[in-house]
């Protein structure tokens, strides 16, 4: 009995290994690498300057957006609060493209953190705004667990920080009838997402403040993308539990993103994740999508199994 259950154990096993590197390389042809552009097209509507939060570290989604925006020409402003980090990839960006890059080390949880960025961007044009850095605890306790302090930090850096950036820099592209900006949220947003619930509210409102954005500025020349991203390759070890299948990586994560600016108010990059969230938003009743992904978040995140609702009080009358 043993030995067939460990034959079966072992079947299973290859078979979800065989699976998983199929559906890779299946995403890998699927999914584009180079934003098809030969006249830079791009640069000329966006440039030439572009400014990218959240983009100190190597493996992060924002530096993805600066070797590509680079590698357009564009000059950089990379924001993070991450200093030698985020100079480190700066160097590499220079020695690598030969781009302007200034590094601005900034708290954008901080209320006037716009002030000082303002004073280190009035001499140039920023045609290209990404919104990208984030905050959310690393061990993504459920809310009530939370300190207070932190659910309002994650407001100020991932709500109110998107909102002045966006204000920023959206009525000098608007003035001048010329530029784009990209809001990089998560497939959090879309569905509400047990066990990083404050972080999934927070991705909400950037999607609504994105899309409505993007109608907004359709008639004043300024184009805007929402990008909602799934599990994507950024975080190492933190997103081991979860299906390898499921985890986009950056490159063609960002192309996509940059290839839809100008044609799409959301974008869902990659297939998996497109699947994903249609299954999630489409297909299921809320309340069956609401249970599968907070037993596939509590899976991933190697959480204890949801308990048994308590029993409540039968209420044998009415209550004066
Ligand atoms: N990776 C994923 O699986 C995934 C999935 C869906 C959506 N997304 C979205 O994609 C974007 C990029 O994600 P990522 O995984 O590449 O993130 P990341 O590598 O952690 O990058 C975020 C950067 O923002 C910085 N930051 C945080 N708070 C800041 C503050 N107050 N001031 C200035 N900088 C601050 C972070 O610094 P610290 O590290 O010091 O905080 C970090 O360098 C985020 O908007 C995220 O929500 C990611």
């Amino acid at each position: 009995m043993a030995v067939i259950s460990k034959c079966l154990r072992k079947g299973s096993e290859t078979a979800a290994y065989v699976a998983d590197q199929a559906a890779g390389q299946i995403s890998r042809w699927l999914e584009p690498n180079e934003l098809p552009d030969p006249g830079n097209l791009f640069l000329r509507r966006y440039g030439p300057w572009a400014l990218v939060t959240g983009a100190a570290r190597a493996e992060g989604v924002g530096y993805g957006f600066a070797r590509r925006l680079a590698g357009r020409n564009f000059s950089l402003v990379l924001v993070d609060n991450r200093g030698p980090d985020l100079e480190r990839r700066a160097a590499e960006l220079r020695a690598r493209y030969d781009v302007k890059v200034r590094p601005v080390v900034l708290d954008l949880g901080e209320p006037d953190f716009a002030e000082a960025l303002q004073a280190q961007t009035s001499d140039i044009e920023v045609g290209l705004l990404v919104c990208n850095h984030m905050a959310t605890p690393a061990d993504t306790p459920p809310i009530l667990e939370m300190d207070l302090a932190t659910l309002h930090a994650m407001l100020d850096i991932n709500a109110r920080a998107y909102t002045t950036l966006i204000h920023t820099y959206g009525r000098q592209m608007a003035a001048r009838g010329r530029g784009g900006m990209v809001v990089v949220s998560s497939g959090a947003g879309l569905m509400p997402t047990p066990y990083t619930g404050a972080y999934s509210a927070n991705k909400a409102y950037q999607i609504a403040l994105g899309e409505a954005l993007w109608y907004e500025l359709q008639s004043r020349g300024v184009d805007v993308t929402v990008a909602v991203l799934g599990l994507t390759n950024t975080q190492g070890d933190a997103l081991a539990g979860y299906p390898q299948f499921m985890v986009a990586e950056v490159d063609p994560t960002v192309v996509e993103i940059l290839d839809n600016l100008g044609k799409s108010p959301q974008v869902i990059p990659g297939t998996v994740n497109k699947l994903f969230l249609a299954a999630q938003t489409r297909l299921m009743p809320r309340r069956m999508a609401l249970q599968t992904i907070g037993g596939f978040m509590a899976r991933g995140l190697g959480k204890d199994k949801q308990p048994e609702p308590v029993s409540r009080p039968e209420i044998a009358a009415p209550i004066a």
